[in-house]
């Protein structure tokens, strides 16, 4: 595959839940095979509503969308893509709803055609290396809010999607599970975009920031300053920081 193969390509976009508030305006947004880009930007701009875009989950008012090189015109060309796109949903909530772990992890995989064995044999690989082994058989609805945040995560990575898009990965995780996640995003090979306002999260594991401003999606440069080594001369010694 192209390695500068564009994943998504929106042109001027436009949506709004309603009328006179408009969400998103004119946004333009090129996403490539291998990008790794970080979304940081105030609550209520847009960036959940993006991502709904993204997936076929909202249609916008004008502007068109481009996935693996399709135009994305109706909810057959998304339901095409889906499965090749992982979505974390913000509220995991939203994600999960099957009586047990295993069940929602091997639901994906399941719905992908393949077979119950081989759903389930990636199903506990994906636990085992979230650390979520000893939870396939536990009740979807009693896990605590992080360990639905987790197991959200299981069930995306399970499709074994080619992009993620995670919205908010880390809220509501302790210490420990955040580096879980942000050491398996380093080292997977896949493209993603995070939604996240954890500058440091960021830091480590995209390469790009961009924030929203006005509908539109722009670089961030203030996250840039802080995120990106470079060496500049100060004084006669140039250094890094
Ligand atoms: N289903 C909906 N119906 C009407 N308005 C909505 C709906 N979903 C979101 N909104 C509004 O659209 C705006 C953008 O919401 P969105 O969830 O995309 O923001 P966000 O950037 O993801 O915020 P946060 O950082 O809080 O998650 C907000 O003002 C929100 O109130
Ligand atoms: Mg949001």
């Amino acid at each position: 595959m192209d390695k500068n193969q564009t994943i998504i390509k929106m042109t001027g976009i436009d949506f709004a839940y309603s009328e006179n508030s408009p969400i998103l305006k004119n946004l333009d947004f090129e996403f490539f095979k291998g990008d790794k880009v970080g979304i940081i930007a105030p609550n209520g701009s847009g960036k959940t509503t993006l991502f709904h875009l993204m997936m076929g989950l909202l249609t916008p008012s004008s502007g068109s969308i481009e996935i693996f090189g399709k135009p994305m015109k109706t909810e057959p060309d998304f339901a095409e893509i889906r499965h090749r796109i992982g979505l974390l949903f913000q509220d995991a909530d939203d994600q999960l709803f099957c009586p047990t772990v295993l069940e929602d992890v091997s639901f994906g995989p399941l719905n992908m055609g393949k077979s119950r064995k081989e759903a389930i044999e990636i199903s506990r690989r994906t636990l085992d290396f979230l650390g979520l082994s000893e939870f396939e058989n536990r009740i979807t609805f009693k896990l605590s809010g992080g360990e639905k945040k987790l197991v959200s995560l299981a069930t995306v990575l399970s499709m074994e999607p080619e992009v993620l898009l995670l919205d908010e990965p880390l809220t509501g995780l302790d210490t420990k599970t955040r580096s879980t996640i942000t050491m398996a995003l380093k080292e997977m090979d896949v493209s993603y975009i995070i939604i996240s306002h954890n500058i440091e999260f960021l830091k480590t594991t995209t390469r790009k920031t961009v924030t929203l401003r006005g509908g539109r999606l722009i670089a961030d440069d203030q996250v840039h300053v802080h995120i990106h080594d470079h060496a500049h001369v100060h004084g006669d010694v140039p250094h890094k920081h």
